[in-house]
């Protein structure tokens, strides 16, 4: 297999054509927007606050935390990449092309602070959530939502393909955080980060379902795979299986994980 042509530090989907784009992100959207809600609301999203929504990518949070904060409060949305969120057309949303790693962001200036599936794409993720940490009030609260790809299993084992299944995907996301494509085991270390960037009552918690080929969640790894057959990480005729895999109703897996982390800011 050729090596990966991506410099570190680049978004592994970011020259990917506008309408897969859109799609994956939708698809991510729908598997995990209703535990994202969840949990913000767990913490106490509500009328008047001031939030920060980095990486935020087709849009959805920011549209949910705009409606949940109201119009006395404000949402700021931030992405390297901001042509799904230039036209959110919402009055107390302010979109913004940022670069979390590069990019200075106010500081002591917002009640949360959130992210979904961003932090796993740094190496220097510390910088990421300095910067995030800062941007906060203190008593303002930080949450990541971060996924872990090693619950991704068959789980029909006498269906054909699940033996395969297991093997390429756990070899495919081994290559893919050794060769710093992205790390796709960081979810469960998120309280650790958040405890090292200097956070107090931290938090914790992630949930996983059975998914099926032709579902969302299976949608957004289907439209991942070419991606990652073009970096050099997946053999075209394992990306062509998987896609064949993803789309088969009567195949069964669990998900991969999202873990979500949450901590405060010291007074
Ligand atoms: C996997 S997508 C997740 C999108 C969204 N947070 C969600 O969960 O639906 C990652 C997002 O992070 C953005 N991103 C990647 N690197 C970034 C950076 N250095 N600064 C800001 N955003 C970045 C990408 O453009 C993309 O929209």
């Amino acid at each position: 297999m050729s090596e990966p042509v991506q410099q570190a530090e680049a978004y592994f989907a970011e020259t990917t054509a506008d309408d897969s784009e859109r799609q994956r992100l939708a698809y991510i959207q729908s598997s995990f927007d209703p535990k994202s809600i969840q949990d913000l609301t767990r913490i106490g999203v509500g009328p008047e606050w001031e939030c920060l929504e980095v990486g935020a990518g087709g849009g959805s949070i920011t549209r949910w935390l705009a409606m949940t904060v109201g119009t006395s409060g404000r949402v700021v949305a931030t992405d390297l990449d901001t042509r799904f969120i230039a036209d959110i057309g919402m009055p107390n949303v302010e979109v913004r092309r940022h670069n979390i790693l590069e990019d200075e962001l106010e500081t002591d200036a917002f009640d949360l602070v959130h992210c979904r599936f961003l932090l796993t794409h740094f190496e220097d993720r510390e910088i990421a959530l300095e910067r995030m940490v800062n941007s906060l009030r203190p008593g303002g609260l930080v949450i990541v939502e971060e996924p872990d790809f090693s619950t991704i299993k068959a789980l029909d084992h006498s269906h054909p393909d699940s033996e395969y299944f297991d093997n390429v995907m756990s070899i495919l996301f081994k290559k893919v955080t050794d060769q710093k494509i992205f790390d796709a085991f960081i979810g469960p270390r998120m309280p650790f980060y958040l405890a090292n960037a200097g956070l107090s009552r931290i938090g914790s918690s992630g949930s996983l379902w059975v998914a099926s080929g032709g579902d969302d969640h299976a949608g957004h790894l289907r439209l991942s795979m070419p991606i990652l057959e073009s970096m050099g990480v997946l053999a075209s005729e394992d990306a062509l299986r998987l896609v064949n895999i993803l789309s088969d109703k009567s195949f069964k897996f669990t998900p991969f994980a999202s873990y979500s982390a949450w901590g405060t800011r010291r007074a």
